[in-house]
């Protein structure tokens, strides 16, 4: 048997490799007992409503008066995409969004296409998250905004590369680009605007950040090669990536008390994800049955994998429910009377001296650790507890100081 050449072995173990990453998940995780997604775009157009100044549709009153802001790190495509377009139509146009992200062209006509009704204050900041200079630019731009009260971070790729730095666009730098996008770039985004959020609390507002990575399909970290400096590969970055941006989100709630921080599971959303994959561009140097057979097979699975997926549209509004229903304290303000609204909250029974059984919403842990203020939600915007979680707080802190010092480095 002759050894299968090298474009059908990456061709093969892609397709493998986006099935089991992908799919397996959706498979496996039956939803859970969530409200309809018509209940939950009517609770978060009236929350949105809310923020927009309008507080007709919303027990409990208008948020501070100012303008809500935005903040989409990979708002060009997908995912962040779809959460911008969500949030400028839930908003009536009246919150400021700013897009963070390479592809220049597709901000604008974003941007241009929520435009009928919306805040000539809207931007796009151009970022190459995986160049160090690039991002510090991006932090300065972004750091002369007045307030920022949701920091949604969805930049991403898929690549199969087997070893660190194989990117050709990573070369400044010290750490692997798919782990500076997935992860790094993340930290320093939060670190370094935190008081930007701070400052959007302290007008009694929502400072929130949102990080969508795989959270209950992560692995353990490896606390001996912090960073996969010696043990990078694919499937090693998107098991222990999930984990890192766990104890990312716990070690900042424990550092800022006044701010939320969500890690969310999007589901399995179609999205241009795989076929503006690295790993499929690289393909398409190859002679010709190489380019055509990845083009269909990417094709291929987009079709098979259709009933299982979700479009980027709803799968945004799930990740605004996990947003503006996840808080510190129960606000009480977001679909207060629909059963089944407040992700970390749990309705408890309470027998009163008649004999009378009442219902009452308590404070459920928060997060991985029962950390307060961190929070990992399923694709439902629902809470995952502490299912595959990692967090130790000798290893959360280990991975602080690893972090920081590749950060500042
Ligand atoms: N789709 C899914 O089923 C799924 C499932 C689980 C987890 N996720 C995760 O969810 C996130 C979003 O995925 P998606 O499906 O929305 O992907 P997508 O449509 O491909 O969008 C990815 C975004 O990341 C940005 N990005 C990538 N590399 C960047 C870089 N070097 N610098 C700046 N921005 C960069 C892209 O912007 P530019 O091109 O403008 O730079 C784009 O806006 C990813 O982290 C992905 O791993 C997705
Ligand atoms: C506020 O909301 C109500 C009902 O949703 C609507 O009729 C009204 O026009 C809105 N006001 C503003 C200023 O948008
Ligand atoms: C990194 O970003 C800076 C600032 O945008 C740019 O001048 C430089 O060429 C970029 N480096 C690479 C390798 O792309
Ligand atoms: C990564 O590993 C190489 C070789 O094993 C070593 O020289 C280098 O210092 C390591 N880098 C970090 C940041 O640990």
């Amino acid at each position: 048997m002759s050894r299968l050449p090298f474009p059908v072995l990456v061709l093969l173990s892609l397709s493998l490799a986006y099935s089991s990453v992908y799919l397996l998940p959706g498979y496996l995780n039956p939803p859970p007992p969530v409200p309809s997604l018509s209940i939950v775009k009517s609770a978060n157009h009236a929350y949105g409503a809310a923020l927009a100044g309008n507080n007709s549709g919303i027990n409990g009153g208008d948020r501070g008066g100012d303008e809500p802001v935005a903040v989409f790190v990979g708002g060009t495509s997908g995912i962040g995409r779809a959460m911008a377009e969500s949030f400028a139509h839930h908003t009536k146009g009246r919150g400021r969004m700013v897009l963070v992200g390479r592809n220049e062209r597709t901000a604008h006509a974003i941007l241009s296409s929520t435009s009928s009704s919306s805040n000539a204050k809207n931007q796009f900041i151009p970022c190459d998250l995986a160049n160090s200079t690039s991002l510090s630019l991006c932090i300065d731009a972004l750091s002369t905004l007045p307030k920022i009260n949701y920091l949604i971070l969805t930049p991403g790729y898929f690549s199969l590369h087997p070893h660190s730095d194989a990117i050709p666009s990573s070369k400044d730098r010290q750490v692997d680009s798919k782990l500076m996008v997935h992860y790094y770039a993340r930290w320093k985004l939060i670190h370094d605007l935190a008081s930007l959020l701070e400052g959007a609390t302290a007008l009694g507002e929502d400072g929130k950040v949102l990080t969508v990575s795989r959270p209950g399909w992560g692995g353990r970290a490896n606390l001996y090669d912090l960073g996969l400096n010696r043990t990078y590969g694919a499937i090693a970055a998107s098991l222990q990536m999930p984990t890192y941006n766990d104890f990312m989100i716990e070690s900042f709630a424990l550092l800022h008390p006044s701010l939320t921080f969500i890690n969310a599971y999007p589901g399995f959303v179609r999205t241009p994800l795989l076929s503006s994959s690295p790993t499929l561009r690289e393909l398409s140097s190859y002679p010709f049955p190489v380019p055509a057979l990845a083009a269909s097979l990417v094709a291929l699975a987009e079709v098979m994998t259709y009933p299982l997926s979700r479009s980027a549209e709803e799968c945004a509004e799930w990740m605004w429910r996990g947003v503006w229903s996840s808080s510190r304290a129960s606000n009480g303000k977001y679909g207060e009377n629909v059963k089944g609204y407040f992700p970390s909250y749990v309705a408890e029974k309470i027998v009163d001296v008649s004999g009378k059984v009442k219902e009452k919403h308590v404070s459920h842990k928060t997060g991985s650790a029962g950390i307060e203020g961190a929070f990992r939600l399923g694709a439902y915007g629902e809470d995952l507890g502490s299912q595959r979680s990692f967090g130790t707080e000798d290893a959360r802190r280990m991975v602080w100081e690893h972090t920081e010092s590749v950060m500042s480095a």
